[in-house]
């Protein structure tokens, strides 16, 4: 079967679908997106992902094209056409298709985009081994809170890690942590989680918030605030986060041991919460 994608009110299969070349997004990066988990089918907090996207969209001032429940109808259609349990929906949406220039068109139809991956996510013993970061000035703009698709900055930020050997560049701006190239940070530091604010120098990630309610439901102490980055290299853990790598533990950044060099008690106790969280709502549906 090949993997169905959606354009514009329809669904069909990727090799058919086309998007002309003025499309702004092609043009411009003039657009947003979303990614979605979902386990056993089911997308995991997908009301807080539209919520995202909204705002997203209020922020480059696009008018949202669906509801709530028209993008959910959607999203499930997507999903059951597609084969795996388990997958990552993505969800793109652009100004549309008109001649080039910067100021926006008028009475344009934005272009909507979705399609769905395998979603595979690391075993435990994967986790258990932890994954190695570099770190990087933060290249980028001040509205990181905007979940664009323009995402240059995030794509060489990436492939300096991937050069490195590395999975990740953790960013640091002005001295303090703000956000992985594409993940949220953790640190911890004597027991406590320790949080960057949601504030415009960072996406507000979806598993970012799941992370802080499983703490707080379980009376983990957490500290939300700058953190420096002399306070991040010397933590007793470093996490990242993000809808599709989860929660993974980071063991080296820069070729320097992060606590003991191994995943830390913290968190074996976080990603059992999360597993557990996400079992209960493939259960639940
Ligand atoms: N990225 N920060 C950035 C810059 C990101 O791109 C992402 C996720 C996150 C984590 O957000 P969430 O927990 O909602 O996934 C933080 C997605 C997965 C991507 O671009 O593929």
């Amino acid at each position: 079967m090949s993997q169905i994608v959606y354009l514009n009110g329809q669904f069909l299969p990727m090799e058919q679908a086309r998007v002309p070349v003025l499309d702004r997004g092609f043009i411009f990066g003039d657009g947003v997106y979303e990614v979605i988990p979902v386990y056993s089918r089911h997308p995991l907090r997908v009301d807080e992902h539209l919520r995202r996207l909204q705002q997203s969209l209020d922020s480059i001032r696009l008018q949202n094209p669906h509801t709530a429940d028209e993008w959910k109808a959607r999203i499930v259609e997507l999903v059951a056409r597609n084969n795996n349990e388990d997958q990552s929906v993505y969800l793109h949406i652009t100004r549309g298709v008109a001649p080039r220039d910067h100021a926006f068109p008028k009475n344009t139809p934005p272009t909507v985009f979705m399609m769905s991956n395998p979603l595979v996510t690391t075993t435990r013993e994967q986790c258990e081994a932890g994954i190695k970061v570099i770190s990087a000035p933060d290249p980028r703009w001040e509205h990181c809170d905007i979940k664009a698709i323009a995402l240059l900055p995030n794509v060489l930020m990436r492939q300096l890690a991937v050069d490195m050997g590395a999975v990740e560049t953790v960013m640091f701006r002005n001295g303090v942590l703000t956000e992985g190239a594409a993940s949220n940070i953790f640190a911890v530091e004597k027991g406590v989680i320790l949080a960057p604010p949601k504030d415009n120098h960072m996406l507000p990630g979806i598993t970012y918030d799941l992370v802080l309610e499983l703490a707080q439901a379980n009376s983990i102490p957490v500290e939300v605030g700058q953190i420096s980055e002399a306070r991040v290299r010397a933590a007793d853990e470093l996490w990242l986060t993000s809808s599709t790598k989860e929660i993974m533990p980071i063991i080296q950044m820069d070729g320097q041991n992060i606590g003991s060099g191994q995943a830390g008690p913290m968190f074996r106790r976080m990603y059992q919460l999360y597993q557990d969280y996400k079992n209960e709502v493939m259960r639940r549906g």
